[in-house]
């Protein structure tokens, strides 16, 4: 199989991940859940993953890192937690969000929490999200701004630096979605001005599924959303808020988490290889699409996210027959529904095909050959 669906889960997994992850299971114990030596080790590691994870992220003793069990939890978190003590008012995000970000907003304006969600397009052809765009939807009632960093359907990438000077310049909060983006950009919160970056371990990062994280400003308040055992204040009835431990209710993914701190650690330490080895194949791969007659790409950046259609068929079709040909492509929605209203693509979908480190230039003419045979069948 060639496998071109990376913004779902990275192919690639580096082997100090595996090794990190094999030697946690095989040596099981419950971090911070007991007094014994194996437990203590254990949330030794779990610490050098925060401080690595912290580190790696600029994030320096102002702020806080809570492991979740991947990017939507974190994103849960952050919304339900934060707007818990910030009701009423608008919360300003974009067109480009995940239903991760999208079904916990509106389940907030639902319920009367929120008054209002605005919506942010962009203004440029390039795609990116501008301050400028973000400013026109901002007021003195704005409780948070929720940006996505790159959209998971094509790439486009948010100006994160200047969102955030705008956020800090009014004193308003901004999270960013970080799941497509770790890895493959370079971001400071502290420097940026993000008050909560929520990740994904298992896409550019290269961990295993089930681990994310938020990292989020100290002096913001973000309550629980999982109540249960912290391993701290057994003896009250009421869910400690202290964190990490009381955003952390519940046995963590500790292989998970520890082996992500070593994935991430090795991501940095590779990033340039990493992300010129895909930007080389994503011009490859948009270069040809452009060459080939009756498709129509959505994609304006080299993220590696391309999102194209063959005129006139579902994108459900268009990835059925790559698949028939061993090529693996996500499409459809991408869970990013108000992305294809943008595009005009909410009914078509679009086929996504999404470049990794497990990628060569092979993998790319191949499927641009499939594509073009595909493209020159009869059709009705
Ligand atoms: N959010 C992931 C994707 O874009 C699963 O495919």
């Amino acid at each position: 199989m060639i496998y071109l669906d990376n913004a779902a889960t990275s192919k690639f997994k580096p082997r100090c991940m595996f090794d990190a992850m094999f030697c946690r299971l095989s040596d099981s114990a419950n971090p911070g859940r007991g007094g014994h030596n194996d437990s203590l080790d254990c949330a030794i590691m779990v610490n050098d993953a925060r401080a690595t994870l912290k580190t790696l992220f600029g994030a320096d003793d102002d702020y806080h890192i809570v492991f979740t069990s991947g990017c939507t939890e974190a994103l849960n978190l952050a919304i339900f937690g934060y707007l818990a003590d910030n009701i009423g008012g608008n919360v300003v995000t974009t067109v480009f969000e995940h239903n991760s970000v999208l079904r916990p907003l509106n389940n907030l304006l639902q319920r009367n929490v929120i008054d209002g969600i605005r919506y942010v397009s962009p203004s440029d052809p390039s795609q990116c999200v501008s301050a400028e765009d973000v400013a026109k939807y901002v007021d003195g009632n704005t409780r948070l701004i929720a940006v996505n960093h790159v959209s998971n359907v094509t790439g486009a990438t948010a100006d994160i630096e200047r969102i955030g000077e705008l956020a800090n310049s009014m004193n308003i909060p901004l999270l960013v979605d970080g799941a497509q983006s770790l890895g493959h950009k370079r971001l400071n919160v502290g420097k940026n001005k993000i008050s909560m970056l929520a990740a994904a371990g298992h896409k550019g990062l290269h961990g295993s599924q089930g681990a994310g994280f938020l990292i989020f400003r100290k002096d913001m308040k973000v309550r629980p959303i999982r109540f249960g055992g912290t391993g701290t204040f057994s003896d009250s009835l009421i869910q400690p808020e202290d964190a990490p431990e009381g955003l952390e209710s519940g046995t963590m993914n500790t292989a998970g988490v520890i082996g992500l701190g070593a994935a991430a650690q090795w991501t940095y330490d590779n990033f340039d290889k990493i992300n010129s080895h895909i930007g080389y194949l994503a011009s490859q791969a948009l270069y040809g699409l452009s060459k080939i007659d009756g498709i129509t790409v959505y994609t304006k950046t080299l993220s590696g996210v391309i999102s194209f259609n063959v005129n006139g068929v579902d994108s459900s079709e268009v990835a059925d027959y790559l698949n028939d040909n061993e090529i693996a492509v996500r499409n459809g929605l991408h869970c990013a529904p108000l992305a294809h209203r943008f595009l005009g693509t909410e009914k078509q979908g679009t086929v996504r095909m999404s470049i990794g480190y497990n990628n060569n230039a092979y993998h790319v003419s191949r499927t641009l050959d499939v594509l073009e045979k595909f493209c020159k069948l009869p059709r009705p």
